[in-house]
């Protein structure tokens, strides 16, 4: 979380830092930063709530153009969001902004405070900036106080720093938390991700761990233990554009929206002759033909898609598959045997307990495959493959697009080992990929029928507490319905498998307590729907969302909402873009703040 951005050129520093924060606000907006200096003063504006209220507050700085600066954007760990916790922090003789949790801060900061340091804020930053102050000797290099904080910190940070007499300078050093260094026409930037370098800096190189990186308004220098060395540059392909939300009322919607063209935007660069390829990927072939076991290791909507992905996986290569929550992967600890593929499912590719699962694995021996979004992202460029998703820009917090090509890429990988291990032939695989493919007709019907979904979260949107259920896959969508719902219109919805409930949480449902099932699979169908009539015998309002498995459907529910399509898949797709919907209608009549939902930020990488 947070997101960082500094620079050093002959451009404007407020309008660098002031864009690049607004790319990064996805990280985390309950406070913002940003710290101007020249050659006669420096200034540090901070503000909470978002981006936006910092460039009211920048804007007072009318007719000051600084070079070198650098800004924050906050998602609170240590300490409430306010003012007085926002970066940058200043102690002494040093100022900086930090992205990453220092596990040691209490016994460092009753360290500073018996030698005279006191303390503003309730954050781990200050303590670090405290401790930097505490090393900075004026006759020495800022890199030996680095070095030597370094040597104390635990934890994961990005740090970018100002020193005192260093006024066209700033360094910048990382652990565990993302950093890149950007060289652009009029100067050098430092950035949590490559898509606030992009409009900027055409060329990037990502800090490697105790290397510290040292910019000027000319000059990018690396210095590592053995001595100062030239970056070396890599292309940034990414190319952000200020789309905007293109007319609609909220980026949700508009990534919503987006889903029916990425069906084949995202599918056919992995299909030849209508057969799944991922040469594209660099996949090693004969490596995965040997795969015996499959771990799929993701956080919250990206572990609900890998569970989409075990069902396909299992069904199509017959691979016995797990899917692990990353927080947990390291301590369940996980079985590995001789040939097990781990699979990072990620979105933004930053996830911190993903990318420590695949490093993890990867120490182990075991062959890592990352399914991910974001491009240059640390997943992406340290699993031993990597697919990506192409979902583009996801800016709403809550994922949609980013979950809905998860599942795709997936399905389409599921084919592809299939086909690749001689589990089925070349005609079967076509046909899988065909089906796959005509997800995009039905879906757009889906989207069609908003209004619907809207009369829907009417009858939903004031409850407490709401149940889904589900069987089988059925349950894993449960589980992503259940989040959506959670996270943008804040009801508390659980997600149960539909046999379960009985087994102790029917206790719970009271007159009118919504229970919401679906039903993609025929074979389940009668089953799911016995279990909804349970609670329905109880009091609960029930909603089912299902294809039509029968002539009588409208008597099942209070309310049945018809799935678009006919095969299993053209359901699962259609009930994706339902759940999505339901959710955003609630959010929206409820009022919430969709695309920022309280406590929340889009990218997690903290642990
Ligand atoms: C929910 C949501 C999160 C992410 C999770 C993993 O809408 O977006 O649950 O899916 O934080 O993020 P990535 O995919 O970036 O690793």
């Amino acid at each position: 979380m947070c997101g960082i951005i500094g620079y050093t050129g002959s451009g404007s520093a407020k309008e660098k830092i002031l864009d690049g924060l607004e790319i990064l606000e996805y990280r985390g907006y309950d406070s913002a930063g940003a710290f101007f200096i020249d050659e006669d003063n420096f200034h540090i504006v901070k503000t909470k709530g978002k981006v936006s209220n910092l460039k009211d507050e920048v804007k007072k700085l009318e007719g000051q153009e600084f070079p070198v600066g650098f800004g924050h954007t906050r998602w609170a760990t240590h300490g409430e969001p306010s003012r007085e916790n926002a970066h940058p922090h200043k102690v002494g003789k040093v100022t900086l902004v930090h992205n990453g949790i220092i596990e040691n801060y209490i016994e460092i900061k009753n360290r500073l405070s018996k030698i005279g340091y006191t303390f503003n804020s309730e954050t781990d930053s200050e303590v670090a900036c405290a401790l930097l102050d505490s090393y900075f000797k004026e006759n020495a290099h800022p890199c030996v106080a680095i070095w030597e904080a370094e040597r104390v910190l635990i934890g994961s940070y990005a740090f970018v720093f100002s020193f005192e007499g260093y006024k066209n300078e700033l360094f910048a050093i990382r652990k565990g938390s993302p950093l890149h260094l950007g060289r652009g026409s009029d100067g050098f930037y430092l950035a949590s991700d490559l898509t606030a370098l992009s409009p900027f800096a055409k060329e990037f190189y990502t800090l490697k761990e105790g290397e510290i990186v040292e910019i000027s308004t000319s000059d990018a220098k690396i210095h590592t233990k053995n001595g100062v060395i030239s970056p070396i540059w890599e292309k940034n392909e990414i190319r952000y554009q200020k789309t905007g939300k293109l007319g609609y009322s909220h980026y949700m919607l508009k990534e919503i929206n987006e889903q029916p063209s990425l069906v084949r935007s995202c599918l056919s660069g992995y299909i030849k002759n209508g057969l799944p390829n991922f040469e594209k990927a660099n996949l090693s072939y004969d490596a995965l033909e040997k795969i015996k076991r499959i771990h799929l290791v993701a956080c919250g909507s990206a572990m609900h898609a890998s569970l989409l992905g075990k069902r396909f996986l299992e069904e199509h290569a017959k691979i016995p598959c797990e899917v692990f929550v990353a927080s947990e992967y390291r301590y369940s600890p996980p079985l590995f045997e001789e040939n097990t593929l781990v699979i990072l499912v990620s979105q933004s590719g930053e996830t911190a307990d993903t990318i420590a699962s695949m490093r993890y694995a990867k120490d182990r021996g075991n062959l890592t495959l990352g399914i991910i979004n974001a491009p240059g992202s640390t997943l992406a460029k340290e699993s031993d493959f990597c697919i990506y998703t192409e979902a583009g820009a996801e800016l709403a917090v809550a994922t949609t697009k980013g979950y809905l090509t998860q599942a795709l890429v997936l399905y389409l990988f599921s084919v592809f080992l299939s086909l690749n291990s001689k589990k089925i032939n070349e005609e079967n695989a076509k046909s899988l990929v065909c089906t796959i493919l005509s997800v995009d007709t039905t879906i757009r019907k889906t989207l069609a029928r908003q209004k619907e979904l809207s009369r829907l979260a009417e009858k939903i949107k004031n409850a407490p507490s709401l149940f889904y259920i589900g069987r089988g896959l059925d349950y894993y969508l449960c589980l992503e319905g259940a989040l959506k719902l959670k996270e943008i219109s804040y009801i508390n919805a659980q997600a149960y498998e539909a046999g379960e409930l009985k087994h102790g949480t029917i206790s719970l449902i009271e007159n009118g307590t919504p229970v919401v099932a679906f039903a993609t699979s025929e074979m389940l169908f009668e089953k799911t729907v016995s279990n909804l009539k349970e609670t329905k015998s109880r009091g609960a309002y029930t909603i089912l969302f299902s294809g039509k498995f029968s002539n009588d459907m409208d008597k099942i529910a209070d309310e049945c909402f018809l799935l678009d399509g006919n095969t299993r898949e053209e359901l699962i797709f259609s009930l994706i873009l339902s759940l999505q919907l339901l959710a955003y209608e609630c959010a929206l009549q409820k009022g919430c703040e969709i695309d920022r939902p309280r406590n929340l930020a889009k990218s997690v990488t903290v642990e």
